[in-house]
């Protein structure tokens, strides 16, 4: 249908990125990399829009809007864009398809948000990150399903290489590093030994330096930033593509003062660990965790500044803000605590992010109380709850939460086990 729209308008309209390149990657061996899922369909249309003042693409997306009621619109003006999304669709489930107007995107200096102006295919292609991600295929008449392939995008899905189309790809847009590593991992392909030599020199020539300076300039470097992370550490590979980043001298991009060392990558496995171990139901944004190990490695000012220009969510930002405190807090106080009830007093008022985050921190002993408390402390009930007690005569009340308190204490140290020793607790 769109294709159609663009069709009658004399347009030329194009399926592009990463469809292309998994269409391509699904009909080879690498097939069980490609994603199995519906990929999100990215549309270039090229065409001039000569009467009213939107773009070709953001009419196009409107004018099927009118087909498709139940699919939302999203019009990025500035940059010319437009999406449309399906969720909970009957056929598809979810669906996400962006249509942009072809264009250049021009770079007043490093790391900026481009400039937008219409122009060709080619030159929207030639913007983009990596020769397989360059890729494009014609959906208008005449000659529909044409391949277009300007920079060697094909040969490079064939000899499977991440390669840049022009020098100066990772000093536009560092983030471009971390989808080199994203890919190449996922993918199973080699970052091409030139382009590998690009990161190197961007990191070197010390753009990301720069743009740690000027972070609150640049907001939209930001979000990509923290997409790429969330891309990467969530991902099930994410242990490779970490030690690639490291090798590629790659940590520095989310702050100088990061390095991957044998502590690091140790605590980084543990953290997982535990999270598989104890967030069974998934609930937690398990990624944000691995982040806050990485940050947590900085000094408190450091990594506070990280997360709050990464934007993470305020609990991540607070807990990296009072980690050190906490942790001052507990160094002095659990050494001392031999009952089982006072260490549960000390652990109770963190929830499982933080624990585990203080537990990999912090020197063996405490982290094996901190194992104990959530593999056995947390499961500890008393034999009487709340309901007990008012069938047992007590005045429902404020005093039902010291006397629960004193129960569970008992019940932690071993102290009473059935109902009748609570009954007897409670009398005395
Ligand atoms: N792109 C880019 N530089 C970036 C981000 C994106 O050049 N920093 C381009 C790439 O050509 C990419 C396209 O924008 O193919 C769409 O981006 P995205 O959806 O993030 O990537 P996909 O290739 O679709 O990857 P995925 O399969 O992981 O969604």
């Amino acid at each position: 249908a769109i294709a159609k729209q663009a069709e009658v308008r004399g347009w030329q309209l194009y399926l592009v990125g990463g469809a292309v390149r998994d269409l391509l990657l699904s009909g080879t061996n690498n097939s069980k990399q490609a994603q199995s899922s519906l990929p999100d369909i990215d549309l270039v249309v090229d065409g001039f829009h000569q009467t009213a003042d939107q773009a070709a693409g953001v009419e196009l997306a409107r004018s099927l809007q009118q087909t498709y009621p139940d699919a939302r619109l999203q019009v990025h003006g500035r940059f010319q864009t437009a999406a449309l999304t399906w969720h909970n669709h009957p056929e598809f489930d979810s669906l996400w398809v962006d249509i942009a107007t072809a264009r250049t995107e021009f770079y007043p200096y490093p790391a900026a948000n481009p400039e937008v102006e219409a122009s060709s295919i080619r030159q929207d292609l030639y913007r983009r990150d990596f020769t397989i991600n360059a890729l494009a295929i014609r959906l208008t008449p005449p000659r529909v399903g044409e391949m277009l392939d300007f920079f060697g995008g094909l040969l490079d899905l064939k000899a499977k290489q991440i390669r840049v189309l022009h020098a100066n790809s990772f000093i536009e847009d560092p983030t471009r590093i971390f989808r080199a590593v994203r890919f190449a991992v996922r993918l199973g392909f080699a970052i091409d030994p030139q382009t590998e030599g690009y990161i190197h020199h961007a990191i070197a020539s010390g753009v990301y330096h720069r743009i740690q300076l000027e972070m609150e300039k640049t907001p939209a470097l930001q979000t990509r930033l923290k997409q790429e992370l969330k891309y990467i550490l969530e991902a099930p590979y994410w242990k490779s593509a970490v030690r690639l980043l490291s090798d590629l001298g790659a940590m520095c991009c989310i702050h100088s003062n990061l390095h991957l060392d044998d502590r690091l990558w140790w605590q980084l496995r543990l953290v997982d660990r535990w999270l598989r171990r104890f967030d069974t139901n998934h609930t937690l944004e398990q990624w944000l965790v691995l982040l806050e190990v990485l940050l947590a490695q900085l000094a408190t000012p450091d990594r506070v500044k990280v997360a709050e220009n990464l934007q993470l969510p305020a609990d991540s930002i607070e807990r990296l803000r009072s980690l050190d405190q906490i942790q001052a807090n507990l160094m002095a106080n659990l050494p001392a605590c031999f009952r089982p009830s006072q260490i549960y007093q000390h652990l109770h008022p963190y929830n499982l992010p933080t624990l585990t985050l203080l537990a990999v921190l912090m020197p063996r002993h405490t982290r094996r109380q901190i194992w104990h408390y959530l593999t056995h402390l947390t499961t500890v009930k008393p034999p009487i709850d709340g309901n007990d007690l008012k069938a047992m005569g007590y005045k429902p009340g404020k005093q039902y939460k010291p006397m629960l308190e004193a129960l569970l204490n008992a019940t932690l140290d071993g102290e009473i086990h059935d109902r009748s020793q609570a009954e007897a607790f409670l009398q005395a």
